[in-house]
């Protein structure tokens, strides 16, 4: 393995260098059903070379010295937002004076309208979840990864249409230039309502019940952002727009050698918008300026990031931007992501830019696509990092 530099194995491998069965050691990875965390199981203290990525990622990582984070030390932040909103109802909380409480919540629409306009990306606070639910969440994450491997593999699976639990590690294995450090866990919670029976034992009772309060949260966002972009706040739903959504649960192993690999290669998420759930170690970044800004882990609070279908719809006002998670030597994370879309579900109902934001100088930048032809095209266009949304310009 040494013999091969990282460059040779980027080019394929040269007739001067030992020929790399890359297939076949993405295979026996998959066979193995136990995802990287398998790899830590079984002693592994190298990071294998189908995980190794090209060298002009490797060299954008933070462990790198010529990154670009090191040249420029970034002054930016994800901007932070209070919602106001009480625990378990999801109403704004009222504080006896009708006036203050609108008031308030224009601000809060203000905010999230220059948030989604500018970095894509925020984090809230008071957004009606519990805390203690939060933390529930994450370990609930962890149990499901760190449960007997016989019993978590029965969830492995890379035949994904219509399963409802799906565990698997790096979903698109044998189509990416490299493998991500991570395993994954993941079911459709709507339109099909959540049958509590199919979720694993170990953390049923906590999935199920972070999947309710984080969809009515979804609601909550999607009628905020409705706001935020001038329109009534019922618009987005009245669309459509959360007709589906699935949670995605992600577990990051320690990793022996995190200056090879990286824990979620660069994208940007392609749902209308996230709730993304992180634990406290880090290492999520999102791409602003051409700077890696870290989105850094607030104790109790959930990060909303705008997907490229909300993108579309809202003709380029909302952008949605790409991020990526570096890997970490000895420490776990857990992160868990509520994707508000329909996925790769058939489903007739069309989406282009929003009448109501066109006008003779706001004419529309894309066309309407169905989501499943959005997703079709994003697969079947290799994933090289690159955003689909151009595909679907007029
Ligand atoms: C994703 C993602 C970030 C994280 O799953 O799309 O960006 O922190 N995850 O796990
Ligand atoms: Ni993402």
């Amino acid at each position: 393995m040494a013999a091969v530099s990282v460059a040779d194995e980027v080019s394929g491998g040269t007739f001067l260098t030992p020929i790399y069965d890359r297939v076949k050691q993405q295979r026996e990875f998959d066979e193995t059903k136990a995802g990287v965390k398998g790899l830590i199981d079984a002693g592994l203290d190298k990071v294998p070379r189908i995980f190794i990525h090209p060298p002009e990622i490797l060299h954008d990582l933070p462990y790198h010295l010529g990154s670009i984070q090191s040249h420029h030390q970034t002054q930016m932040t994800i901007p932070v937002i209070d919602l106001n909103l009480e625990e378990g109802t999801f109403d704004f909380k009222f504080n006896g004076n009708p006036t203050e409480s609108l008031t308030r919540s224009k601000e809060i629409v203000d905010q999230i309208r220059r948030a989604s306009e500018t970095y894509g990306f925020f984090q809230v606070v008071n957004h009606g979840i519990p805390v203690k639910l939060l933390e529930e969440m994450l370990e609930g994450v962890r149990r499901f990864n760190e449960q007997d491997t016989e019993v978590k593999k029965q969830f492995y699976t890379r035949e994904i249409i219509g399963k409802k639990v799906v565990y698997i590690s790096n979903l698109h294995l044998f189509k990416s230039p490299a493998a991500d450090w991570r395993d994954t866990f993941f079911f459709p919670m709507a339109p099909q309502p959540l049958d509590p029976q199919e979720l694993p034992l170990v953390c049923r009772d906590i999935m199920f019940e972070y999947s309710k309060q984080a969809r009515s949260l979804g609601i909550t966002l999607f009628e905020l952002l409705s706001e935020a972009l001038g329109l009534n706040p019922k618009h987005l739903v009245d669309m459509g727009c959360a007709e589906g959504s699935s949670l995605v649960c992600n577990y990051y192993p320690a990793c022996p050698e995190p200056e090879l690999t990286i824990g979620t290669s660069k994208h940007a998420d392609i749902d209308f918008f996230t709730i993304l759930l992180q634990d406290n170690v880090g290492g999520l970044q999102v791409l602003l300026q051409n700077q890696w800004v870290d989105v850094s882990p607030i104790p109790g609070a959930l990060i909303i990031n705008i997907g490229d279908l909300l993108q579309l719809v809202s003709n380029d006002r909302f952008k949605s931007i790409e991020h990526r998670v570096i890997a970490h030597k000895g420490v776990t994370r857990v992160s868990a992501g509520c994707f508000f879309t329909t996925g790769v579900q058939p489903s007739t109902r069309v989406f282009g830019p929003i009448k109501e934001l066109l006008s003779i100088d706001k004419p529309p930048i894309y066309r309407e696509t169905t989501v499943k032809d959005y997703i079709t095209h994003f697969s079947s266009k290799g994933l090289d990092g690159t955003s689909p949304l151009p595909h679907f310009k007029l």
